[in-house]
């Protein structure tokens, strides 16, 4: 659930990554069991699922690379702590450049999922781009759109924000960069992600500056915490695909009558395996 290196400093804990200082241009990310779900980081762990995470991203990286780069410095995680901590770096941990974060997390649709889908029910719109009309339910739209949002600290929800909000907040030069990058990340990903059976619904990219002001993709990529995967085999225009990632545990969470604020209620072991199970079947389908 959390990892303890007495070796290096810790300088930060996100919902699912412990951050420790290496350096002043590196740090060491560790991915953990922990599962986010509304926001609201559950109790108890989903078993490998931070192994699972650190396989699908690098895979990711390597497979972008060309398209924009990634944070990834090289060096191994095992060559940076102490004998005695292996363990807790083993297959989760990576060493990464230390970026100065761009303010907004980059989030790309190809079809209508989720809140999407809801707002282009009430308005014909998704974060306040028209699309056409007549779209059903899990639609591919003519063309993957960017809808920006916040990045809120833990304990908070990240809020959609128009593309003019995202210009304000990070520049009228770098939002298009980041629009234009992510896009292409999308579509490059989701051309493969086809070849292997299936639908990359929509996902978030996250993206931090280098010391020479470079654009370069950090935190994870294209996993099932920060994307929608649909087997492309058992897609039905006008339903609700069955995915690989975390809408499984989100409709047992829904289920539970649970408010959806903190704490979340105990998530059965069984539950927690079975998702598990999905993260699994994602690395395997995407890379073999
Ligand atoms: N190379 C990097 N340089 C600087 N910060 C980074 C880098 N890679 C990731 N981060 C930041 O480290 C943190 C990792 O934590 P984690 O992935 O748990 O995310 P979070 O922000 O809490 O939640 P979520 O990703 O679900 O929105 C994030 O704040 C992310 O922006
Ligand atoms: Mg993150």
């Amino acid at each position: 659930m959390s990892s303890q290196l007495t070796s290096l400093k810790k300088i930060y804990s996100g919902k699912v990554r412990d951050l420790y200082e290496i350096d002043d241009k590196r740090m060491l990310m560790i991915a953990s069991d922990r599962l986010s779900a509304f926001d609201v980081i559950l109790d108890d762990p989903i078993p490998g699922k931070g192994q699972i995470l650190t396989a699908i991203s690098n895979f990711w990286f390597d497979k972008l690379k060309d398209v924009v780069p990634n944070h990834l410095t090289g060096d191994k995680p095992e060559d940076v702590v102490t004998a005695d901590e292996l363990p807790l770096v083993a297959g989760r941990g990576v060493v990464a450049k230390r970026l100065k974060p761009v303010m907004v997390e980059a989030v790309v649709r190809g079809y209508l999922a989720g809140s999407g889908w809801k707002e282009y029910q009430k308005s014909g719109t998704v974060c306040g781009i028209r699309l056409p009309a007549g779209l059903k339910e899990s639609s591919k739209l003519p063309e993957p759109i960017f809808t920006p949002s916040t990045k809120a600290a833990v304990g908070d929800h990240d809020e959609n924000i128009s593309f003019a909000q995202c210009e304000a907040i990070i520049g009228a030069e770098l939002a298009a960069k980041v629009r234009d990058t992510a896009i292409l990340l999308y579509k490059t990903a989701s051309e493969y992600a086809a070849t292997r059976g299936i639908i990359i619904c929509d996902t978030k990219f996250e993206f931090g500056l280098d010391q020479d002001g470079a654009l370069v993709l950090m935190d994870e990529a294209l996993t099932p915490d920060s994307s929608r995967f649909w087997p492309a085999d058992s897609y039905v225009e006008g339903s609700n695909p069955p995915s690989f990632d975390k809408q499984f545990v989100r409709d047992w969470l829904e289920a539970s009558g649970w408010n959806k604020q903190a704490p979340a209620p105990a998530v059965p072991l069984e539950v927690r395996e079975k998702t598990a199970a999905k993260y699994r079947e994602a690395l395997e389908r995407l890379a073999g």
